[in-house]
Order: C-alpha cells, then structure tokens, then sequence
C-alpha cells in the first residue's frame, strides 16, 4: 500500500458502479494504489473524510467502465478495503427488474441473494490449507440496510427494503425464457456483480449493504415499447445522483466502532484454523 494514512480508524467503503465513478466532498482526497495477494483492485482508490468519517470509494468498473463483470478481481477490491480498514461498505449498483411494481430509479435494498454465476473459486478468501465455511444464510447487514432505507425514503426515493438479487454472469442480458424463469422463481432484481462482493466482505467481517439501483425493467416486460439505450442512461445518472445524496446522509450516522454482528462473522464460522483477520 502507498500513501495510507491512519490506518487505525474504523473506515467506510463505497464501491461505486454503473454510472457512479467518483464521490464528491471527500475532503482531504487522495488516490491510493493498493496491491494484494490476489492482485491489483479495479482502480486506484480515493480515500479523503467525510462529515468527520475515513471514507474509502471504489469504482467498481473502474474509470471509464474499463472492466467487465466477470473480469472484476472482487477479492482483490474487498482485500484491499479491509487493508485500509474498512469495516462497512455500501455497495452500489445498477438492476434491472423483475417485477412490474419496481420501476426504473426506484431503490431496492436486497436482503437475499441467488447465485446464477459460474466462477464461483474467486467468491472466497479460503482455500490453499486455510478452510472455513462462514454463515451467509443473511448476507446483507440489516443495520446498514435499515440505515440506507431510512435515508433514501428522507431523499424522496420510492424505497423498497428488502428482496432478492439474482446474480448473473453476464455480459449479455437474460434471454426472456431466463428472464421469466427468474421472475417465476420470485427474485426481485437482477445484477452481475454483488453477490461475491458480499460474500467476501462477509468473510473479510465487513458490514456491507446493496444499495440497488433500477434502471429497467430486464427482457420480461413486452406490454409496452422496448427500452431505448437513452432512456437507460438517463435513469443511470439520475440514480447516480440519488446514490450520492442517501450516501452522505448515511455516513455521519454509521457507527464509530464496528460492533454490528458481521463484525465478528468469524466467530461462528466453521474453521480449521486461526483466524484471517487481526483483531
Ligand atoms: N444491470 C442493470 N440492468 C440489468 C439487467 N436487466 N440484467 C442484469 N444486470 C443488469
């Protein structure tokens, strides 16, 4: 790690995603290159303080949306929030919807998720002599998600706290036979990038919460005129800037010490040896 500062503090990661590249009002703002044992994260980080907080972002795709979701080297961007100390992160990220009263810039809050993804030997920090199996059966921190809620529905967003995220491969979209599948399924939204992100910072003992964004309604919904690629950006900016405002609402009232029990997620875990993470 270059240029780290502080690294006692409790710290706040945002990771940002479609749309979403950069933070404003960090104070204090400097780049950060940070190398780890599964390589290099998606960018430079930007760390700086915010209402008084460390705070940490993280573009996702990095700069210029460089980086395709099953390139994404997740361990590497949650191994590199946990060696700044992060300890809670917001996970921000564009979905399509699966159901039809979820409607583009709507927020949902996932509290599940559904694994659809096939590479799933980067979606663990175990392995290599080093064996546990953490709980996930609640992936998300119901405080940090509550939090998000709250303050999304004081920023005038229609708010849905709770709901499953499918997770895809991708690149490509879901055909519709797929799309109707996952909707009879009863999933609510549907990604490419989140799953692992919380499955990692589960076992980093980092609190993160989804905060998802819609910006279409996937390839299901055939009673009205296909959506446009213009109409999809404008829905991403717009979510963007909605993003942004629940964020720096939401940072000043996470608290200062990580006692949540994601904190201690090691704990319970089933494990064959010392744990991964200093205390
Ligand atoms: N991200 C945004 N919209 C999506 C969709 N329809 N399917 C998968 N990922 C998405």
């Amino acid at each position: 790690i270059t240029g780290m500062s502080d690294p006692f503090t409790p710290a706040i990661g945002i990771i940002g995603g479609s749309g979403l590249y950069d933070f404003d009002g960090f104070e204090g703002c400097r780049e950060i290159e940070v190398i780890t044992p599964y390589g290099t994260p998606s960018d430079k980080i930007v760390s700086g303080t915010f209402a008084g907080r460390r705070v940490y972002f993280l573009p996702r795709h990095a700069k210029g949306h460089r980086i395709l979701p099953t390139e994404l080297n997740h361990r590497a961007n949650i191994w590199a929030m946990r060696s700044l100390n992060v300890r809670w992160i917001i996970a921000v990220t564009a979905v399509g919807s699966l159901k039809e009263e979820y409607k583009p810039r709507d927020v949902l809050l996932p509290d599940q998720f559904y694994d659809r993804t096939s590479r799933r030997e980067h979606h663990t920090f175990f392995g290599r002599g080093l064996v546990a199996h953490v709980a996930f059966a609640d992936p998300i921190s119901a405080g940090l998600r509550n939090l998000l809620a709250q303050e999304a529905r004081a920023a005038g967003a229609t708010v849905h706290n709770g709901g499953t995220y499918v997770n895809m491969d991708g690149p490509a979209f879901s055909t519709r036979a797929e799309s109707n599948a996952n909707r009879q399924l009863g999933f609510d939204v549907i990604g490419m990038t989140n799953l692992p992100e919380a499955k990692l910072a589960r076992e980093a003992e980092i609190s993160l919460a989804t905060l998802a964004m819609i910006t279409d309604y996937d390839c299901w919904k055939t009673d009205e005129a296909h959506v446009t690629a213009d109409a999809v950006m404008a829905h991403v900016s717009a979510n963007a800037a909605m993003a942004k405002a629940i964020i720096a609402k939401v940072i000043p009232r996470i608290p200062l010490e990580p006692k949540w029990p994601e904190h201690r997620a090691l704990d319970g875990a089933i494990m064959t040896d010392r744990k991964l993470w200093p205390e």
